[in-house]
């Protein structure tokens, strides 16, 4: 008889996958989450396809070691950069039997749908627009849609700062750069979690007409089709829900930042990964 006593795991640079966990959790309140938030390390979009391929897997190695059976990786950073390679490389090896999951392919899946001329903004880190992966899965999801991709400079970092004034600053000039480049664009993509955390402020300065697309919905969505699907991996799964939040760092400013932009009374623990 298979225990069911594992838990899906979240992982994020930082911040920003908590708008994926929320929205797994609203739609899934029926199992055991667990997240980390590499704050210590964060901004990983600036950094080599190597080092955040190696910190990411560190931290997949620390959910399966505190329990995790399946890790959504909840940062397009780390899915276009790192995904790949754990897939093929790591989990056949060494946890054939456990999952990780990326957040770009579910999105572009999706986002054809939003948009009514087929020019589509996306808004992502330097690491994730280097990868062009938005472009390479949207030409073999459906080669018609045009992709317009914008990266967000600091936004992350000054997101994990919360330093509000440098980040109207920064919103103003990317989102001026990428509606620049072509104006059928009807629909902008967040394609950082991170973004997520302010997408009302980055919808303010967008022309009215464009439609914003921020991913945790949507990826909750498709994590319930997948459990469906995979029983073998939802057989072992817990049912009994309960949030564990766990990061890197051992600033009480992120803390405190974890506990607001997730919205409620949260306890962390700092961890070493
Ligand atoms: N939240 C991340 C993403 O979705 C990355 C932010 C960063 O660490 O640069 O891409």
């Amino acid at each position: 008889m298979i225990k069911r006593t594992g838990k899906i795991g979240i992982f994020d640079s930082g911040l920003g996958g908590l708008t994926i966990l929320k929205e797994v959790v609203k739609l899934m309140p029926c199992y055991e989450y667990i997240y980390l938030g590499d704050n210590q390390n964060t901004p990983y979009g600036n950094k080599s396809q190597d080092k955040i391929f190696n910190l990411t897997l560190a931290g997949v190695e620390w959910l399966f070691r505190n329990g995790a059976e399946i890790v959504v990786l909840a940062c397009n950073t780390a899915s276009a950069n790192a995904l790949r390679k754990i897939q093929r490389e790591v989990l056949p090896v060494r946890y054939p039997d456990k999952r990780v999951l990326g957040i770009i392919i579910p999105t572009v899946e999706e986002i054809e749908k939003y948009s009514k001329t087929g020019h589509i903004g996306i808004l992502a880190t330097k690491a994730t627009i280097e990868s062009r992966i938005y472009e390479a899965e949207m030409k073999k999801q459906n080669p018609h849609i045009k992709i317009f991709s914008q990266s967000g400079g600091n936004l992350a970092n000054l997101i994990e700062l919360n330093n509000k004034v440098e980040m109207l600053t920064e919103i103003n000039s990317v989102v001026e750069e990428l509606i620049s480049k072509n104006n059928l664009i009807d629909t902008v993509v967040l394609g950082c979690t991170h973004y997520a955390l302010i997408e009302e402020e980055i919808a303010q300065i967008l022309p009215k007409h464009i439609h914003v697309v921020s991913q945790g919905e949507l990826v909750a969505k498709k994590l319930k089709d997948y459990l469906t699907k995979h029983v073998e991996i939802n057989i072992k799964l817990s049912n009994l829900f309960s949030l564990n939040f766990n990061t890197t760092s051992d600033s009480k400013h992120v803390q405190q930042l974890m506990t607001y932009f997730y919205g409620e009374k949260i306890s962390i623990s700092m961890v070493k990964i």
